[in-house]
């Protein structure tokens, strides 16, 4: 078995995609997205983002925010999500941009795909297609894409400068950056950042506001914006921690040092 990080999250999720697959509701992904008062996709989209959207595509939603609602996409735009997971985003973004437009999701979890393209058939939508790679070296070619969605994925990247350079390159001049993610708004320490379980639930992977947009104007994007909009409380770390059975790794931490330390976010910028 691949012991690595990208290993350990591809098992994880893919066991998610298995378990969704076979008729259950996704259990916790980042987090908050699965626990607690925000923790369902009807809390983090209204209602009218998941009209006509298959029961599975919802029922299969990991994310920690609503990426759309930063989208304002345009009709017959390229889109392209990143870590597109069961589909959710891309099949909302797929409404917005039309059948003239375009949604690619980019996923490098056998099983998510296999998940997102049966609810693609559900749905019966002609402009979304499920492609299979890293984020960090996107299969697509230079300047091809309007705007990039991702929901509670960069934080899972352990190479995050190469997932966010390589979101640079396929965008158009001009193109936008509308992203979900965790980030970090409190110091914690040092066994928490080096825990593979909370790596894989999303918070040990996850950025400082600062570092975030640092990394952000390096790699060249420009009127960053980063807006926490979720804070996790102990009690909803907590809720994580009994779904993901990390008792044993959660009962060794100070669950005080992780009350208010990290947020579900909306992260927007240019190109
Ligand atoms: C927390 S889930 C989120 C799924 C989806 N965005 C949603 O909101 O439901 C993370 C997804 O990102 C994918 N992923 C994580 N790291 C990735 C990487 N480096 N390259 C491609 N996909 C990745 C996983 O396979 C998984 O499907």
């Amino acid at each position: 078995m691949d012991k690595s990080i990208k290993g350990k999250v591809k098992s994880y999720y893919g066991g998610i995609a298995k378990n969704v697959s076979s008729n259950s509701k996704a259990s916790c992904g980042c987090g908050a997205a699965c626990c607690g008062d925000i923790s369902d996709s009807s809390s983090i989209y209204t209602k009218e983002y998941l009209e006509g959207l298959p029961e599975e595509a919802v029922n299969a939603s990991l994310g920690c925010a609503n990426p759309i609602a930063l989208a304002a996409f345009k009709k017959g735009e390229t889109v392209l999500d990143l870590g597109s997971g069961g589909g959710i985003d891309a099949f909302i973004s797929s409404k917005y941009v039309g059948e003239e437009g375009k949604v690619y999701g980019l996923d490098m979890t056998d099983e998510m795909l296999e998940l997102a393209n049966k609810n693609k058939k559900k749905m019966g939508v002609n402009n979304v297609e499920f492609i299979k790679g890293y984020i960090e070296d996107i299969p697509l070619d230079n300047e091809t894409i309007d705007v990039i969605t991702s929901n509670c994925v960069i934080n899972l990247c352990e190479d995050k400068e190469a997932a966010l350079r390589e979101a640079y390159r396929v965008l158009k001049p001009g193109g936008r950056l509308a992203i979900a993610d965790i980030v970090q708004l409190k110091e914690v320490t040092e066994d928490i950042r080096h825990s593979v379980e909370m790596w894989v639930g999303c918070i040990a992977g996850a950025l400082d506001i600062d570092l975030y947009k640092e990394i952000l104007h390096k790699v060249g994007f420009k009127e960053v914006e980063i807006t926490p909009v979720n804070l996790y409380t102990k009690d909803i770390i907590d809720d994580i921690a009994k779904q993901k059975n990390l008792g044993d790794v959660y009962s060794q931490i100070d669950a005080d040092l992780l009350d208010g330390a990290f947020a579900g976010a909306h992260v927007k910028a240019y190109k």
